[in-house]
């Protein structure tokens, strides 16, 4: 039986978060090189890093739209069409057939239509989702690359879904702050951040809550470093390194 895995590439990893439209391609080309492809379904997301939060915190997304805000939203867009461009093209080079399906289209109407990540699997393509911002109701939100994955995992019911960041995993506190934050390696499902985690640690924090959504519909749910993306191949080992939810 195919299992179905769905991934994200966090853009922490990708892209260099503090430099405005920097791609790390050769950190995309060894995720890329890791990722399952022949005995599995499967669906990968990624985070638009650089090419969307800089220009997002300084035009104030999210928020009510204004007439003034379409030049930035444009900017944005085009952005990420930009890195997802330069995703799909390694994964062609790695010999997947990446089809890229935009976020404006699958958020048109009141619950997301994830219809064509469907027929694209089924006829062989790796689907590709990012992170963008959308326009609804008046409201410029933004659509993540993990909120895509708690609707897709909700809809597909997905063996594994993993997580790609800049970081070894979920820690009990922001590792990057804290010298001493101690690596979870596993997360019991029913427990609250507030117990796992010392301080409100602002992208983990949402990040946790929505794994938490999506390991009610997944088989399992993994973190794992991005930057050490052959750690996949431990997954279900004594010594894999990640947290497992
Ligand atoms: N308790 C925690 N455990 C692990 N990481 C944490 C924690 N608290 C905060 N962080 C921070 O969260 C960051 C990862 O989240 P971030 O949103 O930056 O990455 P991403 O989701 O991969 O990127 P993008 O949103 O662009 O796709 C890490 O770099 C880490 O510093
Ligand atoms: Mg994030």
């Amino acid at each position: 039986m195919l299992t179905l895995i769905l991934v994200k590439i966090g853009g922490s990893v990708i892209t260099d978060k503090n430099l405005y439209r920097r791609f790390r391609e050769d950190s995309c080309k060894k995720i890329i090189r890791v990722l399952p492809s022949l005995n599995d379904d499967l669906i990968v997301t990624h985070g638009a890093g650089s090419f969307g939060h800089i220009i997002a915190k300084r035009s104030g997304f999210p928020r009510k739209f204004k007439k003034e805000d379409v030049h930035d939203y444009s900017i944005i867009h085009r952005d990420v069409l930009d890195l997802n461009d330069m995703v799909a093209g390694i994964m062609l080079e790695e010999g997947f057939s990446p089809l890229s399906i935009p976020t404006q289209s699958i958020y048109r109407n009141r619950s997301p239509d994830l219809s064509d990540f469907q027929k694209y699997m089924s006829l062989g393509f790796t689907p590709v989702g990012m992170g963008d911002v959308i326009l609804r109701s008046g409201i410029v939100k933004i659509i993540s690359a993990d909120d895509l994955l708690v609707a897709l995992s909700a809809a597909f019911k997905p063996n594994l879904v993993i997580f790609l960041t800049d970081v070894d995993g979920i820690y009990d506190n922001d590792p990057k702050t804290f010298s001493d934050a101690k690596l979870l390696k596993s997360i019991d499902r029913n427990i609250a951040f507030s117990h796992v985690m010392n301080d409100v640690t602002g992208g983990m924090k949402s990040k946790y809550e929505k794994i938490l959504k999506i390991r009610k519909h997944a088989g399992e749910v993994v973190v794992v470093n991005g930057n050490k993306p052959e750690r996949l191949n431990d997954i279900g080992k004594k010594d894999f390194i990640g947290t497992v939810i």
